[in-house]
């Protein structure tokens, strides 16, 4: 459903991704891993149009999209989340959803997709009349994955759905975008947490200096010695940290 092929971009002068490929086929999630900075969220960028791709190609549907428009792209049903601060504080929940729908016409259609997100996470049902700046870190995450489903997606692009939060409400949000990919959503999704996304995911790709190191199916990455040094190990150290302090 998305192929990218040889993608090199980067900012000003300085060049961040240098020949990456990978692909994500119609109705699977497949999970793009690397540590900070490596640039997984560049990648994101660039296939939403967000910035200019200098050299590779994107393919959606069959259908180049690299240098469109980042309207024309959410047009063609794929949408980015991005990393879970990215609400309308002074808006209500509702209201944020709303916004989600703004390139749709159908209402009953949204009114219908507005109670799919309640159903997906009933604690935003709760608060839709409260302004979301009110709204707990894991709230607010749920809030932005609940206004790209209400743009009708065909593809989702999750970008860190866990930063910051603890592991019962990963888990809670992480069930969710399982069953979102069930009711036939493709999801990407990119994660610092290695483990989390390789029990979610069945494919992934691991990226290191711009392009992708390693790839494969996730079992098999789980259990893979390379993989288990070099990530497993260091991101459980690293996501405990952030959980004790
Ligand atoms: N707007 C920007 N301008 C200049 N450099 C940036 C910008 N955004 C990110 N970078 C740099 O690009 C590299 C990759 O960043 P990013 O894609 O955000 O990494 P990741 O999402 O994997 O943590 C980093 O070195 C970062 O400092
Ligand atoms: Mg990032």
């Amino acid at each position: 459903m998305l192929k990218v092929t040889g993608l090199e971009t980067g900012y000003g002068r300085v060049q961040i991704l240098r020949g990456l490929d990978m692909e994500v086929p119609q109705g699977r999630i497949v999970a793009l891993l690397g540590g900070n900075g490596t640039g997984k969220s560049t990648m994101l960028r660039a296939v939403s149009g967000l910035i200019r791709v200098w050299n590779g190609q994107i393919e959606f549907n069959g259908e180049r999209i690299d240098n469109k428009a980042p309207d024309q792209i959410v047009r063609r049903g794929l949408i980015q989340v991005t990393q879970g601060k990215d609400s309308y504080p002074s808006m209500t929940v509702e209201e944020n959803l709303k916004v989600g729908a703004f390139t749709r016409s159908d209402k009953p259609g949204v009114a219908r997709d507005l109670e799919r997100v309640y159903d997906y996470f009933p604690v935003l049902k709760e608060r839709r009349r409260q302004l979301a700046g009110t709204l707990s870190g894991g709230e607010v995450q749920m809030l932005v994955i609940g206004r790209g489903l209400m743009a009708a997606p065909k593809m989702m692009l999750l970008d860190e759905p866990s930063a910051a939060l603890a592991p019962k409400v990963v888990l809670d949000i992480f069930a969710n975008i399982n069953r979102i990919a069930r009711s036939g959503v493709t999801i990407l999704v990119v994660e610092q947490n290695v483990r989390m996304a390789l029990i979610l995911a069945s494919y992934a790709y691991i990226i290191r200096d711009g392009r992708i190191l390693i790839e494969g199916d996730a079992d098999d990455l789980m259990h893979d010695e390379n993989v288990k040094m070099s990530f497993l190990g260091g991101t459980v150290a690293d996501s405990s940290r952030e959980y004790m302090s």
